[in-house]
């Protein structure tokens, strides 16, 4: 158990790097297993999550390893198709590796899958989208077994633009055989990362980044070498830990397109941002202000992966805020510990009523999810006195050691287990 110690207080600024996004990285890491060689993955973070589905893939014959941000992974030997129940447990995007399992071995056995505690997260959508290509599928318990000889192209028109979903279906689809199109498709950058890798494999498949995406199944893929996308959640939370500190911060390694609707949203707080190819300043000198309300959206709306961090400076702010999240009906839970450090926010249903306190005091709060965990970190940094943030395996699922990240930005975070109290990186 590790726990991070802020002290706060201190304006961040500097110049960072971004690292590649564990959103992109996971799917294109499931896909590899599609086409038999070694794939070699680029720009993919040092998480948590990505460690986990590394151990997936070793389980199911293959030969994967992590150096620096490079993966490697040789999908020769790849002999097995159940994915071990204590992995599963461990990581929702194990559920990405139903597509190209099936598309694979035509068959494949999951369970349940875990993950963050954000709220109801079904799997239905997969399952719908898989059985329309033709892929029998058994429940019982926690289960789940799929077969299929041979995966037919098909229309799928999506209830909800599910991300993993459209994923999932895309990834099926791109060895089926003849057209699939989904309808109602997400449209997150991760989409068109994941069809651009697709396509570096021999698939054949256009529309991601619209709302239908049209694939023609081919009989086989070859591996290749793939960049993955800049992680824009964690491009969006520097960017208000820097706002919040009042700081000048540069990110480099971003794409500021994938950030549109975070940047309108400070501007109207009243925080600079300006954007240049592959680069990000954020500048907050004066006390930001509320905005009236924040939606959470699928892209290109706002994302729900920011909203707890967008819900820290909206407490600091100068008036009354409304946060609506309209994706997850559980990702409020970074309420309650914010209140112990002084904001004031009231929630009914899926919405927060958020009043602007001058200031937060640091207090010791516990990291209930990766955002949530993130969002208490931005807090501690603009408080004034000492956070504790408990629970940081959360934090790590989706931050590469954030507290050496944000050390860079002068910021001073240390990481201590909690048995011996023992700092184990500044
Ligand atoms: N949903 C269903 N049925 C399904 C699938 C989804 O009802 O079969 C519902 C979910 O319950 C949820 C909503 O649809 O209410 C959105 O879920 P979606 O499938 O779009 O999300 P996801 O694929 O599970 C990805 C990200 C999440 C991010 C969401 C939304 C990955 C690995 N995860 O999850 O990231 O919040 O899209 O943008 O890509 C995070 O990084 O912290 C994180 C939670």
């Amino acid at each position: 158990m590790e726990k991070l110690v802020i002290e706060g207080g201190k304006p961040l600024s500097g110049t960072i790097r971004i690292h590649g996004a564990k959103n992109a990285a996971l799917p294109v890491l499931a896909a590899s297993i599609m086409a038999e060689g070694t794939h070699t993955i680029e720009n993919v973070p040092d998480l948590l999550d990505i460690h986990v589905m590394l151990d997936i893939l070793r389980a199911l014959g293959c030969r994967a390893e992590l150096r620096g941000d490079t993966v490697t992974v040789d999908t020769s030997s790849a002999n097995s198709s159940h994915i071990p129940e204590e992995l599963m447990k461990q990581m929702r995007s194990s559920v990405f590796l139903m597509g190209p399992l099936l598309a694979r071995f035509g068959k494949v056995q999951i369970y349940q899958p875990g993950g963050c505690a954000i709220g109801e997260r079904k799997i239905n959508l997969h399952l719908q989208g898989l059985q329309a290509l033709g892929a029998v599928v058994e429940e019982s318990g926690h289960t789940i077994v799929c077969w299929a000889k041979r995966l037919k192209g098909a229309d799928i028109v999506l209830d909800f633009p599910s991300v993993g979903a459209t994923e999932n279906i895309m990834m099926a689809a791109a060895m089926a055989e003849g057209i699939t199109t989904i309808y109602n498709a997400a449209r997150e950058p991760e989409i068109v990362d994941l069809q651009n890798y697709l396509i570096t494999m021999g698939a054949k498949m256009i529309g991601a980044g619209t709302d239908t995406i049209t694939i023609e199944g081919v009989p086989k893929l070859t591996p290749t070498t793939y960049k993955v996308i800049p992680d824009r959640i964690v491009t969006g939370t520097m960017m208000m830990a820097a706002a919040v500190t009042r700081g000048n911060v540069t990110l480099e390694n971003v794409n500021p397109a994938h950030l549109t609707s975070v940047t309108h949203v400070l501007k109207r707080a009243g925080v600079q941002v300006t954007t240049d190819d592959d680069i990000i300043n954020v500048t907050c000198h004066t006390r930001p202000k509320a905005v009236e309300r924040v939606v959470t959206a699928p892209y290109p709306g706002f994302p729900t992966d920011l909203q707890p961090q967008m819900m820290v400076l909206l407490s600091l702010a100068e008036g009354i805020s409304i946060i609506k999240e309209t994706i997850f009906d559980g990702r409020f839970k970074h309420v309650d510990e914010l209140s112990r450090m002084g904001a004031d926010i009231r929630t009914d249903l899926n919405s927060a009523f958020i009043r602007g306190v001058p200031r937060v005091y640091g207090a010791t709060v516990e990291s209930t999810d990766l955002r949530a965990g993130a969002a208490l970190v931005i807090a501690g940094l603009a408080a004034r006195g000492t956070t504790v943030v408990e629970q940081v395996h959360h934090i790590d699922r989706g931050y590469d050691r954030i507290e050496l990240l944000l050390g860079q930005l002068g910021a001073k975070v240390s990481r201590y287990t909690e048995v011996a109290s023992k700092s184990l990186l500044s």
